[in-house]
C-alpha cells in the first residue's frame, strides 16, 4: 500500500530514493542498485543532471546515434539523432545516401518570427479600446528596452506589437500580440520577460487613461505567455531530380515510384488518419535532431501538428509533385529552435551534438532538422510504396527481439544470418534459439 509523502522535494537524494523503493518496492535493494547504477561516475556532471529537474533519482539513457552523409545546401553533414526506435537511424542514412548524388538537400528560411501574447479582458467598448493601443502602443513598446536592448545589440529584439480583438468568439478577450526576432535563442525566457513587462505596463497605463470609465479597473490581464505556435518560423527542405534519375525499385519503373509516392502524400492531405502516421515518420528524424540539440520536443511537436491542421483539417505536412519531369519533395515545418541558451551550453552531450554539426546558428539548425524530417518520410513512402515497411523494419527489430530473449552474441550472430531469408516474429526468433 503506497503512503503519501510531504516535504519530499526537501529530502536529499539518497533519502529520497531510500523512501521510493522501500514504498513501491518488492525487493528495494534491487531497485536501489538499479537506479545508481545509472549514475554518472563524475559526480560532477551528475549533479548537473541532477539540478536540470526536480527530485532528480538517476538518468535515463537513450541511445545517440548518428547519420552520416547529408548533403544540405552543397555542404556535408553528419546528423547527430536521439531515438529510441529501431530503423529511424538507418532510414535516415538510406535517405542521405539516395540523394546525396542527386544534388542533395536544399533548404530555405521562410520565416523567423516568433510569438507571444498578453490575454486580457476588458469591457469599454472595442473603438476605445483600439484608440487606447494605439496612443500608448510606443509607450509600451519602450516600457520594455531595458529587456530588449541586449537582443536588439544581437539583431532581433521585439519585432512588433498588435492588439486583436477576440470578444466575438469571448467576451471582452483581446490580446496583445508580440513578434519577436530572438536570433540564436529559442527565447522562451526572453520573450515571456518580455510579455510580463508589456502587461504590467498595460495596466498601468490602462489606470490612466481618461476616456475608459472612471472608478473601476478598466483592463485585466488573465495571462502572459509565448505561443509554441510559430507558422512564420518556418523552414522549406526540398529534393528535386528529373524522374529518370530515380533510384531503379524492384519491379517498379521510375515514373511508377514517383506517382506513388505523390499518390501516398496525396492521401495524406486528404485523410487525417493516414496524415497523422505520415507525419510521425516526419516526426521521427525532427525530433531526433531535436533532442539531441537539447531542444524542447514538446514545443516543436505541439507547433508543428497546430500547423499540420492550418487549413482546418488535419494533413501531410510534406509535398510531393511531378513538373516537366522533375519529382519534387518537399516539407515546410514551423521550428522554433536555438543553438544558445536553455540545454545548450549545460549538457555536455548536446555541445558534443552542435559541435557534430559545426556549431550551427539557429536558422541553420532549422534547416538541418527540417532535412531529417524529409529523409524520414521519404525513407518511410519509399518501403511503404514498394516493399513495405515490415521487411527493413523486422530486420532492425530482429535485435530488439534478441535482446529481449537475452541471447549469447554467437546466437545474435547465428541468429542474424538465419533471419536474412527467414521471415522474423518474435515466435520465429524464440523456436531458433531453442533449437
Ligand atoms: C514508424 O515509426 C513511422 C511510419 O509509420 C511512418 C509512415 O507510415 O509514413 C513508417
Amino acid at each position: 500500500m503506497q503512503r503519501s509523502v510531504s516535504g519530499f522535494s526537501k529530502r536529499t537524494k539518497t533519502e529520497k530514493i531510500e523512501w521510493i523503493v522501500e514504498q513501491h518496492f518488492e525487493d528495494p535493494e534491487a531497485a536501489k542498485t538499479l537506479l545508481t547504477s545509472y549514475w554518472h561516475s563524475d559526480p560532477n556532471l551528475q549533479d548537473k543532471h541532477d539540478e536540470f529537474i526536480e527530485n532528480t533519482l538517476s538518468n535515463f539513457y537513450l541511445p545517440l546515434g548518428v547519420a552520416p552523409n547529408f548533403l544540405i545546401n552543397g555542404r556535408y553533414y553528419t546528423l547527430p539523432m536521439v531515438i529510441e526506435e529501431s530503423s529511424v537511424i538507418a532510414a535516415a542514412g538510406k535517405s542521405a545516401k539516395y540523394w546525396a548524388n542527386k544534388g542533395g538537400f536544399r533548404t530555405q528560411i521562410l520565416g523567423i518570427e516568433k510569438v507571444g501574447q498578453v490575454h486580457f479582458l476588458c469591457r469599454e467598448k472595442a473603438q476605445i479600446v483600439q484608440n487606447f493601443f494605439d496612443a500608448n502602443k510606443l509607450e509600451l513598446i519602450n516600457s520594455c528596452s531595458a529587456l530588449t536592448e541586449r537582443m536588439q545589440k544581437r539583431g532581433g529584439g521585439l519585432l512588433d506589437l498588435q492588439l486583436i480583438d477576440k470578444t466575438s468568439e469571448l467576451e471582452d478577450y483581446y490580446q496583445l500580440h508580440a513578434t519577436f526576432d530572438t536570433q540564436d535563442a529559442m527565447g522562451a525566457n526572453f520573450i515571456n520577460s518580455v510579455l510580463e513587462q508589456l502587461a504590467d505596463q498595460l495596466v498601468i497605463i490602462g489606470k490612466q487613461y481618461a476616456p475608459f470609465s472612471a472608478g473601476k479597473e478598466p483592463l485585466e490581464v488573465v495571462m502572459s505567455i509565448l505561443s509554441n505556435y510559430v507558422p512564420n518560423c518556418l523552414v522549406r527542405a526540398e529534393v528535386q531530380c528529373p524522374v529518370n534519375q530515380l533510384e531503379p525499385e524492384e519491379g517498379m519503373g521510375q515514373k511508377t515510384f514517383a506517382e506513388k509516392i505523390i499518390q501516398a502524400v496525396n492521401i495524406a492531405q486528404v485523410e487525417p488518419h493516414r496524415a497523422v502516421t505520415h507525419n510521425k515518420g516526419i516526426m521521427n528524424g525532427v525530433d531526433a535532431v531535436v533532442v539531441a540539440t537539447g531542444n524542447d520536443f514538446r514545443a516543436i511537436e505541439a507547433g508543428i501538428h497546430a500547423y499540420a491542421a492550418r487549413n482546418g483539417r488535419y494533413q501531410s505536412l510534406s509535398d510531393a509533385f511531378i513538373e516537366n519531369d522533375v519529382f519534387t519533395f518537399r516539407v515546410d515545418l514551423p521550428l522554433a529552435v536555438g543553438t544558445v541558451g536553455g540545454l545548450t551550453k549545460l549538457h555536455p552531450m548536446v555541445q558534443w551534438s552542435l559541435d557534430l554539426l559545426q556549431q550551427p546558428t539557429a536558422k541553420e539548425l532549422m534547416q538541418i532538422i527540417a532535412v531529417a524530417g524529409l529523409a524520414q518520410n521519404f525513407a518511410a513512402l519509399r518501403s511503404l510504396v514498394t516493399s513495405g515497411i515490415q521487411k527493413g523494419h523486422m530486420k532492425m527489430h530482429l535485435l530488439n527481439i534478441l535482446n529481449q530473449l537475452n541471447a549469447s552474441t554467437e546466437q545474435k550472430k547465428l541468429a542474424l544470418e538465419h533471419f536474412k531469408n527467414n521471415t522474423i516474429s518474435h515466435t520465429a526468433v524464440q523456436n531458433f534459439l531453442i533449437k
